[in-house]
């Protein structure tokens, strides 16, 4: 099983403090943002992991992070993508290292209360296709929504205007290596992206889209500077810091 931690974009929705780095170099209480999921597939048992970044200050994950010395690890690879043409385009640089193994994608924002290491070890057994995991949320247009009929998902909407549940796609992704096929046959969205969510709602169209709902607090800790603040003070409580 290979991990892939997509860390590209700009960052805009957090100027000024992306401004002269990479979102996901900025702390969440006493680590940077990047820590949190790669220790999340460290703690699932997967060693072998990709980074893909972008931007100018790439190389500061190369200095910061080197070989993953800090997580027990002995090799990190890297990958860099140009300009920010989305999730899935961030994805598909993964293919040459991910080879003809499964994969466990992880956005480089998301924090998990939880480990996934039980999740991981469902999708190993998997025959086929993907695995999401959704979670209940307060302001579902901010995030992928799942549309269900009983208790089938029917599609994934992004972003929607008026969302059909409140259960949201969070930044964890499970995919075998056909992902790939799929990506190459994905036309850009209206804002110029290849989008996750449309890998996605492939894979539900062919029948091939195992879901769970996660236990715990999931964040989003890359979406505002709100939502950025409150990862701050949820994970320093975690940590026992009284604030
Ligand atoms: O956090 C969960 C949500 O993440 C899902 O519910 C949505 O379905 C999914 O589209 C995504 O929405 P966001 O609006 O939060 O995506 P964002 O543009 O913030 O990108 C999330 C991460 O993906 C970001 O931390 C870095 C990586 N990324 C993003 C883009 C656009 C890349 O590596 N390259 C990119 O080009």
């Amino acid at each position: 099983m290979k991990g892939v931690i997509l860390a590209g974009g700009l960052g805009s929705r957090l100027r000024p403090l992306t401004s002269i780095t990479n979102k996901h170099l900025l702390p969440v209480y006493n680590k940077p943002m990047i820590y949190y999921p790669i220790q999340m597939l460290v703690d699932a048992g997967i060693k072998d992991i990709l980074i893909v970044t972008g931007g100018t200050s790439a190389g500061d994950f190369l200095r910061l992070i080197g070989n993953g010395e800090e997580f027990g690890l002995s090799r990190i690879h890297y990958a860099y993508q140009k300009g920010e043409g989305g999730i899935a385009e961030a994805l598909g640089l993964a293919q040459d290292f991910v080879g003809g193994d499964k994969m466990i994608v992880a956005l480089g924002d998301n924090i998990l209360q939880k480990g996934i290491r039980d999740a991981v070890e469902a999708f190993a057994r998997q025959q086929r296709g993907s695995r999401i995991f959704l979670k209940r949320v307060d302001h579902p247009w901010e995030y992928g929504i799942a549309d269900f009929e009983g208790s089938k998902i029917l599609r994934i909407i992004e972003k929607p205007q008026d969302p059909p549940s409140d259960l949201a796609v969070i930044g964890v992704y499970m995919y075998p290596t056909d992902v790939f096929d799929i990506i190459g046959q994905l036309e850009r969205s209206a804002r110029g992206e290849l989008e996750i969510t449309d890998v996605n709602n492939a894979y539900i169209e062919r029948g091939e889209m195992e879901y769970q709902i996660i236990e715990g607090w999931w964040l989003d800790a890359g979406e505002s500077h709100e939502a950025l603040l409150q990862a701050n003070l949820i994970v320093a409580r975690e940590e026992g810091v009284q604030i």
